[in-house]
């Protein structure tokens, strides 16, 4: 079974520590060999992001590694100042884009709507999507999550350019109040959502948890049913994190599955 570890950077590394720290991991990767059926996810900044294409373009591991930005603009081109181009992400090299992370929701207003738009635009410029869903503490608590996310994917799966697609869909579970809290939920709260999300999407479609992961506690998500992975921001920024967790991803997928 094919499992992703994605590392999503956020504003936290700049683009020189970046750079360095692709190369660390590339390295690692190269020394320690972790089994070929993970696919690490790197995300890191706009800025960083073609710095590391260039690099990752002249690399070769064993282990997949693939680039994805943060975040994207919904059109291809066109008069939208400080939006970021689909076309151009995939031009540079990166193979995939976040969408709706809850950041995104939370600081810059971004609603279903958007998050539909802009994941045609991906599908439609050859990207890999990670489309990001998840409810907060208040509609946790009042017994809304199932409708909250179940409406989150509705209003990006009805589109037929979407359901064409979902070869190059990935979905990302993360409860908001979990994010960068150090508070995760619980892998049963996880996988009773992921069993959800798998009858939406259908089983073909890669369901990741993220929300507070780090080294110690992947290992009780990634061997959730319907979870093929992790999607992890704080965690990730550190060389001795990510390659534990990567290891910890590759270990699930040779001995527990
Ligand atoms: P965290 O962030 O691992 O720091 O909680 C996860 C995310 O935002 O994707």
């Amino acid at each position: 079974m094919k499992r992703f570890v994605i590392a999503n950077w956020k504003n936290y590394v700049t683009p020189a520590a970046s750079v360095k720290f692709f190369d660390q991991i590339v390295a690692w990767m190269k020394k320690e060999k972790p089994d070929p059926s993970v696919t690490v996810i790197l995300a890191p900044s706009p800025v960083a992001l073609p710095l590391i294409a260039a690099r990752l373009a002249r690399t070769h591991t064993r282990t997949r590694i693939m680039l994805a930005a943060q975040d994207v603009g919904f059109a291809p081109e066109g008069a939208f100042t400080g939006a970021t181009s689909p076309r151009d992400i995939k031009l540079i090299g990166a193979h995939a884009t976040l969408i709706g992370h809850s950041e995104r929701r939370q600081w810059f207003g971004e609603d279903d709507s958007l998050v539909r738009k802009k994941t045609v635009a991906a599908l439609h410029a050859g990207l890999f999507v990670v489309l990001c869903v998840g409810e907060t503490k208040d509609e946790r608590q009042s017994g809304r999550a199932h409708d909250v996310v179940r409406a989150q994917l509705r209003a990006v799966l009805g589109d037929a350019v979407v359901k064409k697609n979902l070869s190059r869909l990935i979905i990302a579970y993360e409860p908001r109040f979990a994010i960068g809290t150090g508070i995760p939920i619980t892998p049963d709260e996880a996988q009773d959502m992921h069993t959800l999300i798998a009858r939406e999407v259908g089983e073909r479609v890669p369901i990741l948890y993220g929300g507070s992961v780090v080294p110690g506690n992947a290992k009780s998500f990634l061997t959730c049913a319907h979870t093929a992975g992790v999607l992890v921001g704080g965690a990730s920024t550190k060389f001795s994190s990510l390659t534990a967790l990567i290891r910890v991803a590759a270990t699930v997928t040779t001995h527990t599955i």
